[in-house]
């Protein structure tokens, strides 16, 4: 699998309207001769149907959070665990760190300490990503990026995306060697530019968790 030195899993974050999905359609021209494979979270199975279904529904907390720990498991199982098997390049729009991220803003309250029992939930079979691109932009501009107030899902709210982000720096502070901040502010093009020749670097360089990366000029 994950061998000593490769680069293999790499995982794009930020909150609703930082871009990252626009820099993960980039990726795909910007990195074809890779030939990568772009994966997301919610994925294309029938368990991220029902996040999907879950979110619209507004179900219940516990059981949005615990269906998307299940779609990470069977996105691992049908996506990530075999392509990375086959050293194959995995790039991922969203992944481990939404769940901590956002989860543990909607499950306060709920359940103790959130983030612990979050984590607690994916140790032990969870994948770490390599490398994860983190795109920061004030909350503010990433409002004015997405749909209008009443077709919004109920995370894309100023308090939800404010703690949202915070919780994602705080990660990026605690794990500088994986996290990579990407300044989302500038142009899409720079951006998916910035990001892909990290990419390509960290893999010419075989270098992985521990090199720093500051986001360009
Ligand atoms: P997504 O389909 O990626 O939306 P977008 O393309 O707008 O980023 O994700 C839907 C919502 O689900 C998004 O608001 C972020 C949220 N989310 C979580 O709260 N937890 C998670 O673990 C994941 C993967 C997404």
């Amino acid at each position: 699998m994950d061998q000593e030195g490769s680069l293999l899993l790499v995982t794009l974050e930020g909150i609703d309207g930082s871009g990252k999905s626009t820099l993960h359609t980039a990726l795909k021209i910007l990195l074809a001769d890779l030939d990568p494979i772009f994966t997301r979270e919610p994925g294309a199975t029938w368990v991220g149907d029902s996040v999907r279904r879950a979110i619209a529904e507004q179900i219940d907390p516990v059981t949005e959070a615990t269906l998307f720990v299940a779609d990470h498991a069977a996105h691992l199982a049908t996506v990530v665990r075999p392509a990375l098997k086959e050293g194959v390049l995995v790039i991922s729009d969203r992944y481990s760190d939404s769940r901590y991220a956002y989860q543990s803003v909607t499950l306060q309250g709920i359940v103790p300490e959130p983030e612990k029992w979050l984590r607690a939930m994916h140790n032990g079979w969870t994948i770490i990503p390599d490398r994860t691109f983190l795109c920061v932009l004030p909350v503010d501009d990433a409002l004015t990026r997405l749909k209008p107030d009443a077709q919004r899902e109920h995370f894309e709210k100023r308090e939800i995306l404010e703690k949202v982000q915070n919780n994602y720096l705080a990660y990026a502070k605690a794990e500088p060697g994986r996290f990579v901040i990407v300044d989302a502010m500038l142009s899409p093009e720079i951006v998916a530019k910035f990001v892909a020749d990290a990419i390509q670097q960290d893999l010419k360089t075989g270098k992985k968790r521990g090199d720093k990366k500051r986001s360009p000029e």
